[in-house]
């Protein structure tokens, strides 16, 4: 099999990454087009938006080589797929994203336009450009670059779906009913980042999500809190006491019984591995304000980071919000609480546990609802396989560097669903930096990055097609 070095001088390789480098500057103009649609999943007045995104991304796809193009309807965002079946004895990738977007606000705080993409600094500067266009755009530039030489040394099935950031909830029937239709090898996935520029990682695991909401009402309607306070339980005061009892704010630890009990502990070996990562300490504490980190004192701020579970509150409504003040004693409050989950946390157990607690801890003269709003699995990857060794060859050609290794703290939902209905393993094989600003004002894509992706990405179907590059082991060589 052969070493990075020899898979770099494979001339069909070769000819594609020539070709994916003289066409840099359709490749940004692509991704321009692309962020200019307003395609926010989870606010329905952009329904159209959402959908004028899919039917970009098909077209793309027929241009770039694809075959079978189309766009399934789901009951709320379409699915586009396409595929290129060179030969059928080649291994097969299966390669998700999502181009749909995360909201903009506040959009006050934005330089400039969220959906009109400015280059500042060597990098493109709109909503999505890193979560996810700009790599679903890395990947279908490569597959492009493939076709226009020699053609893919491998098959490709492409799933680029509209509602990753309102947590896929039809993704699983979709894929359940596609699923002879989607048989593959591998899946890949670039939707993460990696550490730092220069320094490629690839993730091998994700955490899963449980998010619910807590909702307390009391009075039948607001009253004036001097003519009932006193006698009337409030509720905002019964959340704020319901939430100080779901985590203990000194350690970190979260309090609901029975949370931490499928929690699988780090390895040794991985705790090693993680501390040797060069986790860049400064960039958090730049972006925190924080360089000492908040949470479990056990844990590193990496394992904190991408190995540990957390509960935090990330939205609270109720009473008087404007300015000055108002003496009012409120009907209702409402907050929306998330969970993420590590390995072997199921979040359907995880919405049980905490459903149950609150009620036991749940004050009197108060009715309180625990909703459940959406939920995804952690994933666990082996990194010793053929496909993940594509990858780390595909980053040296790339990136020039050998990838680390690493645990990502955000989710994926896809990828249980994919070993789960395909029974396929992901790789994680993401293009993004730390300080992209994902979901935050002023996202942005490092266009240095958007090169790399681009090629990393062309390299992965000739490293793949040759046996995943057996024989030069980065996570041997990191030991
Ligand atoms: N691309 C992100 C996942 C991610 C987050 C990767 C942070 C790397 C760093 C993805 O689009 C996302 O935001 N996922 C949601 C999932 C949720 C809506 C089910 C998340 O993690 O909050
Ligand atoms: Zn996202």
């Amino acid at each position: 099999m052969p070493t990075p070095t020899a898979l770099a001088a494979d001339p069909r390789l070769l000819a594609a990454l020539a070709a994916a480098r003289a066409d840099r500057a359709g490749a940004l103009a692509r991704l321009v087009e692309l962020l200019r649609i307003p395609s926010v999943s989870t606010v329905p007045e952009h329904a159209p938006d959402v959908r004028a995104a899919a039917e970009w991304v098909a077209a793309r796809m027929r241009a770039a080589g694809l075959t079978g193009v189309r766009i399934d309807d789901t009951p709320r965002h379409p699915v586009v797929y396409g595929e290129r079946i060179v030969d059928v004895s080649m291994p097969t990738v299966l390669i998700y994203g999502h181009y749909d977007v995360q909201p903009v606000d506040p959009l006050d705080l934005w330089q400039t336009p969220p959906f009109e993409p400015t280059e500042r600094d060597g990098a493109l500067y709109a909503r999505g450009s890193s979560d996810d266009k700009g790599q679903v755009m890395a990947n279908l530039e490569a597959i492009a670059a493939w076709e226009a030489t020699g053609g893919l040394p491998v098959n490709v099935k492409l799933v680029i779906e509209g509602e990753e950031e309102i947590g896929s909830p039809n993704l699983d029937a979709w894929m359940r009913a596609h699923a002879h239709e989607l048989a593959a090898d591998v899946a890949l996935v670039s939707d993460t980042a990696i550490l730092a520029p220069g320094t490629p990682s690839i993730v091998y695991a994700l955490r899963g999500l449980c998010y619910v909401e807590i909702e307390v009402e009391g009075p039948r309607r607001d009253l004036h809190s001097g003519q009932y306070g006193g006698a009337v339980a409030n509720p905002a005061n019964a959340l704020c006491h319901i939430v100080d009892q779901l985590l203990d704010q000194a350690t970190g630890r979260i309090r609901i019984p029975g949370f931490y009990d499928r929690v699988r502990p780090i390895e040794p070996a991985e705790r090693a591995e993680l501390a040797r990562a060069p986790f860049d300490l400064g960039a958090f504490g730049g972006a925190t304000g924080d360089a000492g980190g908040w949470g479990d004192a056990d844990y590193s701020i990496v394992e904190r980071l991408g190995a540990r579970p957390t509960l935090d509150v990330n939205g609270l409504v109720s009473g008087w919000t404007g300015a000055g003040a108002k003496t009012v004693l409120p009907a209702k409050a409402l907050a929306k609480v998330s969970m993420r989950l590590v390995p072997d946390q199921d979040p359907d157990e995880i919405v049980a546990l905490i459903t149950d607690y609150v009620a036991t801890i749940a004050p009197p003269h108060v009715e309180v609802t625990v909703r459940n709003l959406h939920g995804a699995r952690p994933a666990l990857a082996d990194r010793d396989t053929a496909a993940i060794r594509a990858a780390a060859a595909a980053y040296e050609i790339g990136f020039g560097q050998a990838p680390y290794y690493m645990r990502e703290g955000g989710s994926i939902p896809v990828v249980a669903l994919m070993a789960d209905v395909l029974g396929i393993d992901t790789v994680l094989m993401g293009f993004g930096l730390p300080d992209d600003n994902l979901h935050a004002p002023n996202e942005r894509f490092v266009l240095d990055q958007y090169e790399r992706g681009v090629d990393t990405a062309v390299a992965f179907h000739a490293a793949l097609a040759a046996g995943g590059g057996e024989g030069d082991d980065p996570v041997a060589a990191r030991r």
